[in-house]
Order: structure tokens, then sequence, then C-alpha cells
């Protein structure tokens, strides 16, 4: 009944296989469209923001089921230099430090059951980056030789080179996004100098990518895309007086600005310029309209200006959760409707978005129809499962809309893990309305299980999770 997660994403790997066989013909990416759509994965915003679990993120393929998103940057490899001088990377729930191996000797987690997760959405013509930054101290450098060292080190672990501890193994990522947030942008330009060289020696296409906030120049990566060569930049515009909200007051929206950069200051004078937007009013402090208003002001400033180069979306779990936001987009940008995927529930596991495909009841019937599958546990008051606290048999948590008993005492072990610590007791019908991402975000404070080796790096961790927490509260969700 319960898969773990290892099968849930063969099963995923399975489906995303199957859709991507009866799917006749997908356009390659062209960075020189005027219709791409940029949606960010990773953090699961919508979970973070306390949306319901049925809308919490699916593995990376669950938003390549249909032509909607064209890109997908991968947020966030959030340090450079952790243990072992190896960089680590957070993708919340769907894998972390938190629930996932760590390649040893270091904090970089084995994502590598998302290959071909990745691999079917580059497969349906769409690119998928990794986006490096978010709001943490832990991204940056020191010296010009420390800054081209890690270059080299993205390449071997990303791209097109070879490193026996890549996160997502034999996938090879179609290029790289820099968010920084904050800290120094110091020595980025001999980073994105150095990474450029050797994507161009590479076999394939490789995309730079930045996100900017709207005001002009950017604080932290203003002087990086005015001396490097960028193919795309995704403007935020929002949270800030320049955002989709202030369209109207000429004073204030600056897409021009913009646009007048790419011709007359950027090395690349073809460098394409994305409208950034909340996804839903839940994904961002301020900024959000509603995609008739967003998909009009996109229309309208790919007539004005020619750098435009499409919309880009925080993030893939909202658009999803607000009625599919992102389709509505792209079929503004494309100027047509967007036949959409639904996709289907996974029997019993991963709570997928099922798209409630309202059988119309009577008029007088207001309740939605959830498709809930396994015998229904009331989860109520259960506290959801927590990867920094120590249980005991019998003690009961909620964990992906299920709840689940310990079976014996246990710590940092995932319910639904090989290591078997956790009983099934089925899908929840009712819960505290928690998110269970947000929890595993409390502080690391439970000692460690007895009998195993003190992680050495629960500092790291520590610096990790509280730097999600951080993140969270970044501009790319509250101002
Ligand atoms: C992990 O690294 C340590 C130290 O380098 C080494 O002693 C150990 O054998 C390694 N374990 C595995 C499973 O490779
Ligand atoms: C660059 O910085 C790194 C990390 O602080 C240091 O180990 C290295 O010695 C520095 N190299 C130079 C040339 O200063």
């Amino acid at each position: 009944m319960v898969l773990s997660r290892s099968s849930s994403a063969a099963f995923w790997l399975g489906l995303s296989g199957l859709v991507g066989d009866l799917t006749l013909v997908h356009a390659a990416f062209s960075n020189s469209a005027s219709d791409n759509l940029a949606v960010y994965w990773g953090q699961d915003s919508y979970g973070a923001a306390g949306g319901s679990s049925s809308g919490y993120q699916q593995p990376i393929s669950y938003y390549c089921q249909d032509d909607s998103i064209d890109v997908i940057p991968m947020a966030f490899m959030n340090v450079f230099f952790g243990e072992g001088g190896e960089p680590s990377l957070d993708l919340a729930n769907t894998c972390s430090t938190a629930n996932d191996p760590v390649f040893n000797g270091t904090q970089l987690p084995e994502c590598t059951f998302l290959a071909s997760d990745i691999e079917t959405c580059q497969n349906a013509g769409k690119i998928v980056t990794m986006s490096l930054g978010g709001a943490t101290g832990s991204a940056g450098f020191s010296n010009t030789s420390q800054a081209q060292e890690f270059a080299q080190t993205i390449w071997n672990l990303l791209l097109g080179g070879s490193s026996s501890i890549r996160p997502f193994g034999n996938a090879v990522l179609d290029g790289i996004d820099l968010d920084i947030e904050g800290g120094s942008s110091e020595y980025f330009t001999d980073f994105v100098s150095a990474l450029r060289s050797l994507m161009n020696s590479g076999s394939k296409t490789y995309y730079l990518t930045a996100a900017p906030q709207c005001p002009f120049p950017d604080a932290y990566i203003g002087s990086v895309i005015n001396a490097e060569s960028f193919d795309a930049i995704y403007v935020q515009f929002y949270n800030n007086y320049c955002g989709l909200t202030n369209y109207d007051n000429s004073n204030d929206w600056n897409f021009g600005t913009w646009d007048n950069w790419a011709k007359n200051t950027s090395p690349n004078p073809n460098v394409k310029v994305y409208i950034g937007a909340p996804a839903s009013s839940t994904a961002a402090g301020s900024g959000y309209v509603d995609a008739a208003t967003l998909g009009a002001i996109a229309q309208a400033t790919r007539q004005q200006y020619s750098s435009f180069g499409g919309v880009m979306l925080w993030d893939a779990s909202q658009a999803y959760a607000n009625n599919r936001y992102d389709a509505a987009i792209k079929g503004y940008l494309t100027g047509s409707s967007v036949t959409t995927v639904t996709p289907s529930s996974t029997a019993s596991t991963t709570a997928a978005p099922t798209t409630s495909s309202a059988t119309t009841t009577s008029a007088s019937t207001t309740s939605a129809s959830t498709t809930t599958t396994a015998s229904a546990g009331d989860c109520a008051g259960v506290a959801t499962w927590v990867a920094n606290v120590a249980y005991t048999g019998g003690d009961q948590v909620v964990y992906n809309g299920q709840l689940w008993t310990a079976n014996w005492w246990s710590y940092g072990d995932t319910p639904g893990g090989d290591s078997g610590d956790w009983a099934a007791d089925g899908t929840c019908s009712t819960t505290n309305g928690k998110v269970q991402y947000q929890s595993k975000e409390a502080p690391l404070t439970a000692t460690p299980k007895a009998g195993t080796v003190p992680n050495p790096s629960l500092s790291a961790a520590i610096a990790a999770k509280t730097a999600a927490v951080a993140r969270s509260n970044s501009r790319f969700f509250k101002f």
C-alpha cells in the first residue's frame, strides 16, 4: 500500500515516460523566442505559505506534462563551500539534507532519483537549470581563484563535466541561474566568466540567467550582468515599487529601463528580459496580479520592447494550486489557449493535486470532489513529522498527507523510508492544517540518535535550515 519515496519516484518516472511517449512533437526550447515561460521549482512555495497538503510540491516531471512551461530553474544551490569543500542544495520536500542521504564527507544530498525525472522534462523540449544562491551568507567567494575553481565544480557536478558526487547523477542540466540576494557579489564576474568558457566548450548549448529585482540597477547582481554575457534575466517585478501592481504608473514600472540596459549595456545585446511575477497572491509580499492582467501586460510589453523574452513565475507549486496560472499565462504569451494535462493522482503516496475535474453536481452542493483513496485517518491534532525530533514507539505524526505511528524509537528517519521506523495508518481526511515543509524547518535541537555517530556537520545543517527559513522570508516570498 504505502510506497517508499524511491518507489513513488519510480512510479513518477514510469508515468512521465508514458506521457512522453504519447506526446507527439515538442518544440525545442528557443532562447530567442518572445513567448517563453520560466517557472521556478524547488522551494515548495505553496506549502511554505501554508497551502494544503494536496498542493505540496511534486517531483519536477509533474510540471512537464504539457507545453505550458519552457524553463525550470531549480531552487536553490544555497551553499557554495560546505562540508568537504563541496556545495549543498535544498529542494525542500523533494530533496534536502534533512530527508535524503548525502555524499560521503559532504552535505550535498544525493538527489539521483531525480535524474530521469529531469531528463523527462528535457525530452519534452524544456530546459532545466540550477539556481545558485537564495538568501544565505554561504554563497560567495573570497578571491578570483576560488571563484574560478567553483565554476569548474559546477561544471563537474551539474553540467558537462564528471564527478563521483553529481547530485542528479547522469542528468546534464542546461545551465545556471544566479539569484544573489545578499552578501557580496565580489568575484562573481570571475565565476561567470570561467563558467561561460566551460559552457562554450561543451557539446550542447548551455544557458546563463540571473534574477535581479526590478529597481535598477540591482544591488547585488547589477555589476555582474553589466560585465558578463547572460542569455536571459528574470526581472522580479514584485515586492517593489516598480512591480506589476504599479504598471499604470510610468514613474514606477520600469521595463523600459531594463530594455535599454539589454540593448546598450549588456555585453550580450540579444539578452532576453522576462517579466518576473508571483504565481499567486501568497507567492510574494506584493506584486500579484491576476492572469488576465499579467497576460495583457506581457502582450503590451512585447509589442513595445524587442528584448522581451517571456514571463518568469515564482513558483511551480503556487501556479498549479492557483488554477494553473502558468497555463493561463502561457496562453496569453502564445495567443492561444494551452491544452493542459491534468496530472493523475498517484494512488496512495504522494498527495498529487488532483485537479478537481469537477463533475458538476447540483448547484446547491458546495463540496469539492476530493479524491481520497486510502482509508481515512483522522489527523486532526496530530503534529507533522520533524526530521530533528526524537520519537518513541507509539508516537503519531502526519507526513505527506498520511498518518504514521512510530514502531520504535526514531530520529531523522522519514516515514515511509527504508528504516521501517514508521507504520502507515492511512491518508489523512482531516489535518490540523500545519504545513509539513515549514515544520521541517524547525531549529535542529534534538540530540542525535543514541548509538549513531554524531553528525559532524550538525552546525552546517543548522545553518542550512536557518538559511531556509530566512529564504522563505526573502524577496522571493515576502519582501
Ligand atoms: C567515507 O569517507 C571516510 C573518510 O574519508 C572513509 O573512511 C569511509 O570509508 C567513506 N565511506 C564510504 C561509504 O565511502
Ligand atoms: C582564495 O580563498 C580561499 C578560500 O578562502 C583560500 O583557501 C585560498 O588560499 C585563496 N587563494 C588565494 C590565491 O588567495
